[in-house]
């Protein structure tokens, strides 16, 4: 394997020697795949669904030999699926019980921003943080996971991450398959290093420029996973919850399946492909034909659009080749509905009313050559308005770009239109090294001079390391104002 010395990419100068992973064919798929139990909720005297996180430590046999030491919500590793529905109220305690700071953001989410859990929402160790927002948003499958400065990848590695469905009205009326944990599964793809005592290793041999880059998958936190499919059709959920890490999902027989969901909802139509690529974040809903008796693996295959310089797709790992799942089919199988033809409305953004245009570089650790600061919001949009935003990595490594608060919808990649599994409703964008993507979003609600949303990319590494802006929205005529010290609750 060759030694690789890096300086122009993110300026590190780093050497990392490293071969290609490949596990095609070396797993043997022997653990039924974990589906993260629904969060249970009450509803208080004001109507509100109430949620209870605990943060804490734990272990978890994932390998044969030593438990792995863990970090979860409610349990040992990742936390249960939270489900609610547009039109509610929801109100969560937060208890965090792991001896450091953390916070819990909900990714994806529109959501006045003294809830969202971006870095000023700390959680103190040993208190309880509780917001509440009401749900107004398209069903769609977004998570949560902590979002502590400098600190995100370290705790999401260590297990804290789950799955988050909206449902709405719409999305209910479709025959979709919707049953949890029967025909409609999330599947949270992490990719995890092993150390000799069966550790997560954390250790620094394993960094890149993204950060570190796992050798073995954990689907839903578990190892070496089957999912035995008892209907003729099964939704997958698919969460790329890796820090680093780009998948390029599809089935080792070929098959197609049907796109039918992006990060913040249902597409307009079914999208009938055969490959998926999701960088650190990204989620795609599938729905995939299931014959009685078979035995297909999802695989994560070598990344593409990776390919202007094949010095940093190799140190990307965007070479390297994952058996992710294995899907079986029982011996007889209840026939689920066909993929419905159209799907739900997704109104287009007016782009011509939009007032403002703003470029956004990413390149090393920086968003226009600036270092996140906590105490400097970096600029302002105006509520009730449409904003053009053009991307540009530039870089020879890849970013990708996240905002907090809105979805968003990908106008052009590179001055083309956007592939089909970029139209709908994004949250996160993969943007290839030299990339332009431009992308248009609208800032309906929450007004807030002094507590900032948050735009990064979501490689938690970089993310960490001082990739990351402040926003804040703002009435007409308001000015920015100031972060609090720490904007945390008590
Ligand atoms: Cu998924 Cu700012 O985070
Ligand atoms: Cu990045």
């Amino acid at each position: 394997a060759p030694a690789l010395l890096v300086a122009g990419a993110g300026g590190l100068g780093i050497a990392y020697a490293s071969a290609v992973t490949d596990t095609s064919g070396e797993i043997d798929f022997k653990n039924p795949l974990n589906v993260p139990p629904l969060a249970e909720s009450t509803v208080d005297a004001e109507g509100r669904r109430v949620f209870e996180l605990t943060l804490r430590s734990g272990s978890r046999q994932f390998k044969d030999g030593a438990a792995t030491g863990t970090w979860g919500f409610n349990g040992d590793y990742l936390g249960p699926t939270i489900r609610a529905a547009r039109g509610e109220t929801v109100l969560f305690n937060i208890h965090n019980t792991l001896g450091e700071t953390t916070s819990v953001h909900w990714h994806g989410m529109h959501l006045p921003p003294t809830a969202d859990g971006g870095p000023h929402q700390s959680v103190h160790a040993g208190t309880t943080w509780s917001p509440s927002w009401k749900v107004d948003q398209p069903a769609a499958s977004l998570w949560y996971h902590p979002h502590p400065h400098g600190e995100t990848a370290r705790h999401v590695y260590r297990g804290l991450a789950g799955m988050f469905i909206v449902d709405d009205e719409e999305s209910a009326a479709l025959a979709l398959p919707k049953t949890y944990g029967v025909d409609d599964f999330p599947v949270i793809v992490q990719d995890r290093s092993f150390d000799g005592d069966n550790q997560f290793d954390e250790s620094s041999g394993l960094f890149t420029n993204v950060g570190i880059l796992g050798e073995e998958i954990l689907v839903n936190g578990t190892y070496a996973p089957y999912l035995e499919a008892t209907t003729t059709r099964v939704r997958l959920r698919l969460l790329n919850g890796s820090g680093s890490r780009v998948f390029n999902f599809g089935f080792t027989d070929g098959r197609g399946f049907a796109l039918i969901g992006t990060d913040g909802g249902l597409r307009a139509e079914p999208h009938g492909t055969n490959r998926i690529q999701l960088s650190p974040a990204e989620r795609a809903e599938i729905v995939v034909d299931v014959a009685p008796g078979e035995k297909v693996i999802l695989r994560s295959y070598a990344a593409e659009d990776l390919d202007i310089d094949p010095f940093s797709q190799r140190f990307d790992g965007g070479d390297d080749v994952f058996d992710v799942l294995e899907l079986r089919g029982a011996a007889t199988l209840t026939e689920s509905p066909a993929v419905p033809g159209k799907l739900v409305d997704v109104p287009k953004l007016d782009v011509d009313k939009s007032t403002e245009t703003r470029k956004f570089q990413l390149s090393g650790f920086n968003l226009n050559g600036k270092s996140m600061d906590m105490d400097r919001i970096d600029f302002g949009v105006e509520k009730g308005t449409v904003e053009i935003w053009e991307l540009e990595n530039g870089d020879q490594q890849f970013h990708n770009f996240h905002v907090h608060d809105v979805q968003f919808q990908v106008l052009k990649v590179n001055g083309e239109n956007p592939p089909e599994h970029l139209r709908g409703w994004k949250d996160t964008v993969y943007l290839r090294p030299g990339g332009k993507t431009k992308i248009a979003m609208e800032f309906k609600d929450f007004a807030d001079p002094d507590m900032p949303y948050m735009c990064h990319c979501h490689v938690l590494y970089h993310e960490d390391q001082g990739l990351m802006g402040q926003f804040v929205v703002l009435e007409k005529g308001q000015k920015v104002g100031k972060p609090p010290k720490d904007g945390g609750h008590e």
